[in-house]
């Protein structure tokens, strides 16, 4: 199948955990490469509902091995309790299929607390944040101050780091935002007493991916959040804090971008985001409740309702563009059944003119007015369809306008939550 990477081509939620589990099956290896717990993966298999955080979406099969790269942010507790409901259902979750890379930063009791106490102060401007202290500790990887997971085989190592994060932080959260102080020495113990139970599944990330790569072996690598949130292509300031567009798969996970053979984008066939920041389609009217309400459109992490609204061609020109997609995989499709109409976005109008691609200046996406097309919508039920042919005309209408608005094909069609409810083109 080739060395795959998978992304979010929206806003995150599109359904990325469904299709890592599917195409995990054609795969030896299954690598998270950014990101931390504030993703959440469903995978649903015969009506039994799995969410995964941080351990990557090929758990679900025997025998592939999965592994969380260096660009990821690991909070061990969180780990930890994956690890155990997982082990609890009697999936393996042994090191000799799940490793963690030594490089990889460790989100600190202080990063939540930052997170959260960050978000308080700033009413009326939150970014809407999962508060797992993903920003924070991205803060300190390139401050070069974080603890990262190789550091629990040396305790006076994490002794020394967390005391001197802690002199910055505690200032901090108690002057400026009024929050509890952190003891370090409870933190350290705290951290420490995980050890012996995360020590087993560090490993050379690197060099099990090479390992797998030159053995002819295919690894899927498997992407959090969506292009839109990443920190430097996204929308700026209402983003997350890493790289969330392709290329970073290789950064993230240590293996050389000439390996990376195909970048499959995950589109949902409407568009959601969760949070705060500009979304030119959202829909605050009925036909928003009832994308919300029939595609479930609640946080797989947070629980909180997803803001819902039709497709956006050019959002989707971007991904394209900033991930040199060679395919897409269209999901949800399903939630559209009943609506009179379908709408996409062409295009924006912006201060008289009309774009194709994105503004650029902060800000700017709040200001634009989407261009839209109306296409028929269906009535069918199209959750057991399992071939393209087999979709009523007017859905396979929609998927090819898609494909025409962007230039890419739709490889993979996604017509319920069940890992079955596929269609390979
Ligand atoms: P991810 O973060 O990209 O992995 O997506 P989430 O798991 O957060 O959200 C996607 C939701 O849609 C989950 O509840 C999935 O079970 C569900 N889902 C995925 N594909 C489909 C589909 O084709 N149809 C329907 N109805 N639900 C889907
Ligand atoms: P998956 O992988 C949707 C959003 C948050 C917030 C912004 C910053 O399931 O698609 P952060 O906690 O990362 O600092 O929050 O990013 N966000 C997501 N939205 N899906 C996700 O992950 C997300 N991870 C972060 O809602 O707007
Ligand atoms: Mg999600």
């Amino acid at each position: 199948m080739a060395n795959t990477v998978i992304i979010g081509a929206q806003w995150g939620d599109e359904g990325k955990g469904k299709i890592v589990d599917m195409l995990s099956a054609q795969s030896q290896v299954i690598v998270r490469f950014q990101g931390g717990n504030n993703a959440g993966h469903t995978i649903k298999v015969k009506g039994e509902e799995t969410i995964l955080h941080l351990i990557p979406s090929g758990i679900l099969h025997e025998g592939k091995v999965c592994l969380i790269g260096n660009g990821v942010v690991l909070d061990p507790t969180a780990f930890l309790g994956e690890l155990d409901a997982l082990a609890a259902r009697g999936v393996d979750v042994s090191p000799a299929r799940l490793g963690i890379s030594k490089k990889t930063h460790l989100i600190m009791p202080y990063h939540k607390s930052l997170d959260k106490a960050r978000e308080a102060k700033r009413a009326g401007q939150k970014i809407g944040t999962t508060g797992r202290g993903i920003g924070p500790c991205y803060e300190d990887k390139a401050a070069r101050v974080g603890l990262r997971a190789g550091d629990l085989s040396d305790p006076e190592l994490v002794r020394r780091k967390v005391s001197h994060a802690l002199q910055e932080k505690n200032i901090l959260l108690q002057e400026l935002y009024k929050f509890d102080a952190l003891d370090a020495n409870t933190v350290c113990e705290e951290l420490l007493a995980l050890a012996p139970r995360l020590l087993p599944y560090l490993c050379d990330v690197e060099a099990r991916i090479h390992e797998a790569v030159q053995d002819g072996q295919d690894v899927l690598f498997e992407g959090a959040q969506g292009i839109h949130l990443d920190i430097d292509h996204g929308t700026y300031p209402f983003v997350t804090s890493s790289n969330t567009v392709a290329g970073n798969a290789a950064i993230g996970s240590g293996i050389g971008p000439k390996h990376l053979n195909r970048v499959i984008g995950i589109v949902k066939a409407y568009t959601t985001r969760v949070g705060s920041g500009p979304f030119p389609t959202e829909l605050m009217d009925d036909t928003g409740s009832y994308l919300q309400t029939k595609g479930h459109e609640f946080g797989a992490t947070t629980g909180r309702p997803r803001r819902c609204g039709w497709l956006d061609a050019v959002i989707l020109r971007e991904t394209v563009r900033l991930n040199g997609l060679t395919d897409i995989a269209l999901t949800k499709l399903d939630v559209l059944q009943n609506l009179p109409v379908l709408r996409i976005c062409v295009a924006y109008e912006y201060e008289g003119k009309r774009l194709d691609y994105l503004p650029q200046e902060e800000g700017a996406l709040g200001r634009v007015t989407p261009v839209f097309e109306e296409m028929p919508g269906f009535e069918e039920d199209i959750c057991q369809c399992s071939s393209f042919d087999a979709l009523p005309a007017t859905v396979q209408a929609y998927v090819k306008r898609i494909e025409e608005l962007i230039g890419v094909r739709a490889s993979i069609i996604s017509v319920g939550a069940d890992r079955r409810q596929t269609i390979l083109r």
